[in-house]
């Protein structure tokens, strides 16, 4: 396949950026969109040109990191599939593709293609944990009943992945679908309900102290999110968070 790539070259959070085009061939249908772009470093590498930047680690669709925006949409044209699972056969022979970093303002570009997440982290540890009472009494997770409804949401909410998909795509840059995610996850269960006023109210603040927007119900979110994640999350965490500051 040969192919136009329109790609967002950033030297540094300082620098203005812009697109530069790199005309590229070879291409197989069956690599996926990372392998492309380690052909594209290759090349720019043996002619003493600068890599383009950009994040991945697992390319297994598990660790999130592999944050592009491919002609407009997050994580390319396919649908339930990270960028690392992204296969070229998704593009025509000839084709142009802008690839943009995820924009949002609590996702500053660090260089290229790169943008800081960290702000995800924080709110990971304002409440997305389950404190362990290592007392020597602590009682054996697995004997603990739970309702194979709840086990089921709870699963499929704890399949995100933490990618930014979802702020990348809201028009507010909001992240209220990860955010309710991961408070569900825990909400569901027994094991997350003695710390859940706390971890509701943490979260949804330091979520707001990010500078991500609100939710306005648009619904893009779950459509880009690679792993599926309902927006019934978000419906949950809102009660929750309603009860909580009620009882807070
Ligand atoms: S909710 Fe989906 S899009 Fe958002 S961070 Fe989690 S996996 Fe990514
Ligand atoms: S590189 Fe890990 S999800 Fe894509």
């Amino acid at each position: 396949m040969k192919l136009t790539l329109k790609i967002w070259r950033q030297k540094n959070a300082q620098d203005k950026g812009g697109i530069v085009d790199y005309p590229i061939d070879g291409i197989e249908p069956d690599m996926s969109f990372l392998e492309m772009l380690d052909v594209l470093n290759e090349q720019l590498i043996n002619k003493g040109e600068e890599p383009v930047a950009f994040d991945h680690d697992c390319r297994e669709g598990i660790c999130g990191m592999c944050s592009l925006f491919i002609n407009g949409e997050a994580h390319g044209p396919d649908r339930g599939v990270t960028t690392c699972q992204l296969h070229m056969r998704m593009f025509k022979d000839g084709d142009t593709i802008f690839i943009e970093p995820f924009r949002a303002k609590a996702f500053p570009v660090i260089k290229d293609l790169v943008v800081d997440r960290s702000s995800f982290d924080r709110i990971q540890h304002a409440g997305g944990f389950v404190s362990v009472n290592t007392s020597g009494n602590t009682i054996d997770a697995n004997t603990i009943p739970i309702n194979k409804h709840d086990a089921d949401k709870s699963f499929d909410a704890a399949a995100c992945i933490g990618c930014g998909a979802c702020v990348a795509t809201c028009k507010n840059s909001s992240a209220m679908l990860f955010v309710a995610a991961k408070v569900s996850q825990y909400a569901l269960l027994p094991q997350g309900k003695i710390e859940a006023v706390d971890r509701v109210l943490n979260m949804v603040h330091q979520m707001d102290h990010e500078g991500f927007g609100n939710c306005t119900n648009t619904g893009a979110c779950e459509v880009e999110c690679p792993k599926g994640i309902s927006l019934e999350n978000i419906a949950r965490m809102n009660r929750e968070y309603l009860s909580a500051s009620l009882k807070g």
